[in-house]
């Protein structure tokens, strides 16, 4: 039978990941192509993109550049065994990722998903240590509603509660800092909040309690996506990263959502000026269009595996897809999109037009709260008394209804737009935000 790729099918097989699964298959939503800005539907309507797919289309839909990269390596070689063998194209995308990246990051290790890299990024900070000698150091200390994926490490460092509590014991040994959501004193902040940095000395009563020689990691993502954009206060990563240093505990930066031009940098940890021992990725690597996730670490991460005779593995860890070739040409093509087109400088000169957008919603029915940094923006609404998240999932459906995609976490609406985005986009975007906030419950 041919596959039809206009309408849908038996919807009965396929279980949805993260989806009312009951619903959505009694009123199906389809995409069935996209072009830049914006996504068509499998009822012929243009809706656009107000979150780049799941945070990760930065330079937009189908860009030309990137679609003819996979279907030429597609051809020419498509798949290479990752174990003691190579190809160009990665060792080549490695060298882009680490030119565009902070100074003193200089190794990539490829994963193919966010969890993947969480998982890479968690294991590599255990097995640092004992290469160094200090094999005590195991545990991990996570934030409260931080979000690193959905695989055992990942759920155990994050902190959101759906995600965890039907999923038994997780890992042990890990510890979580206090998240560093404030709304009394930060409500309606433009940017970075003035207020919070001392949470981040939460640090220091965990190493008080259980002794910093135990302590492998700390992981955060510099701004908090999944949970509903949470930003760090002013002064806080500065300080994560003096308390880590001084007890000898990696930092690990989760960039999965802030990484390749989210705040109008490359990664967060420019835009903060902060620099971590590794930075997790994925997403915007690929422009979303294949699967692919890297870890960055700094040399001194990488060199400590670097030991023992030459012929012996260094590091037992790696995925069959680590590095693979079209993911790898999709990954090169996408880095030279946001670079030829400036799009990380162009996410800059848009972001104030983009916070005065958002903010204009502060006195629209509902909102509690809004919070913004770079092309980050959340929208936070007062939940239907006894019925948390119903009022933004409405809000949701309404705006697919009216042609806008947003994302909703929580009773938070949180929008991420592909970098290419222009202000009369984000007019249309907000405007119709506004017109379906007042239609809610
Ligand atoms: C900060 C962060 N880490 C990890 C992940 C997991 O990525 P993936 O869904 O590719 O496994 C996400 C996904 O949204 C994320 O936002």
């Amino acid at each position: 039978m041919a596959l039809d790729r206009k309408a849908p099918n038996d919807l009965n097989a396929f279980w949805m990941p993260f989806t009312a699964n009951r619903q959505f298959k009694k009123n199906p939503r389809m995409f069935v192509g996209a072009k830049d800005m914006h996504y068509t539907t499998s009822d012929g309507r243009q809706v656009l993109d107000g979150t780049a797919g799941l945070w990760c289309c930065n330079a937009g839909h189908c860009r030309p550049k990137i679609t003819e990269a996979i279907q030429k390596q597609a051809a020419e070689l498509d798949y290479a065994p990752a174990f003691q063998m190579g190809h160009p194209v990665a060792f080549e995308l490695a060298n882009r990722i680490v030119e565009i990246a902070p100074k003193g990051i200089e190794h990539v290790f490829y994963t193919n998903s966010g969890s993947e890299s969480v998982e890479t990024a968690l294991k590599l900070a255990i097995a640092y240590h004992r290469a160094k000698g200090q094999g005590g150091r195991t545990r991990l200390i996570g934030r409260e509603r931080g979000y690193h994926g959905v695989n055992f490490g990942g759920i155990s460092v994050g902190g959101i509660v759906n995600n965890r509590r039907h999923f038994g014991t997780l890992l042990a040994g890990v510890d979580h800092l206090p998240h560093t959501h404030l709304p009394e004193q930060n409500r309606w902040t433009k940017g970075q909040p003035e207020h919070g940095a001392y949470l981040a000395d939460d640090l220091e009563r965990l190493v008080a309690l259980h002794g910093a020689e135990t302590i492998a990691a700390v992981i955060v993502e510099p701004v908090a996506g999944s949970t509903g954009v949470i930003l760090p206060p002013k002064g806080y990563l500065e300080k994560l990263r003096a308390i880590t240093k001084k007890h000898g505990i990696l930092l690990i930066f989760d960039e999965v959502i802030t990484g390749f031009g989210r705040l109008g940098a490359p990664f967060a940890a420019q835009y903060f000026d902060v620099l971590p021992d590794m930075m997790t990725t994925a997403k915007g690597l690929t422009n979303g269009v294949i699967p692919m996730g890297a870890v960055l670490t700094t040399a001194d991460v990488h060199d400590a595996f670097m030991d023992g005779p030459e012929h012996m593995i260094e590091l037992f860890h790696g995925y069959t897809y680590s590095g693979n070739p079209i993911a790898s040409a999709a990954g090169i093509a996408t880095l030279e999109v946001y670079k030829e087109e400036a799009l990380f400088e162009r996410a800059a000169a848009i972001a104030p037009y983009w916070e005065e957008a958002l903010h204009s919603l502060r006195d629209a029915p509902h909102v509690i709260d809004v919070r913004n940094m770079g092309l980050i923006g959340a929208i936070e609404l007062d939940p239907i008394a006894g019925e948390p998240t119903k009022r933004a999932f409405e809000a949701f459906l309404r705006a697919y209804d009216k042609n806008i995609l947003i994302r909703t976490t929580g009773d938070i609406i949180a929008m991420s737009p592909p970098l290419m985005i222009e202000k009369h986009h984000i007019d249309t975007l907000i405007g119709t935000l506004a017109d379906v906030l007042k239609t809610l419950p």
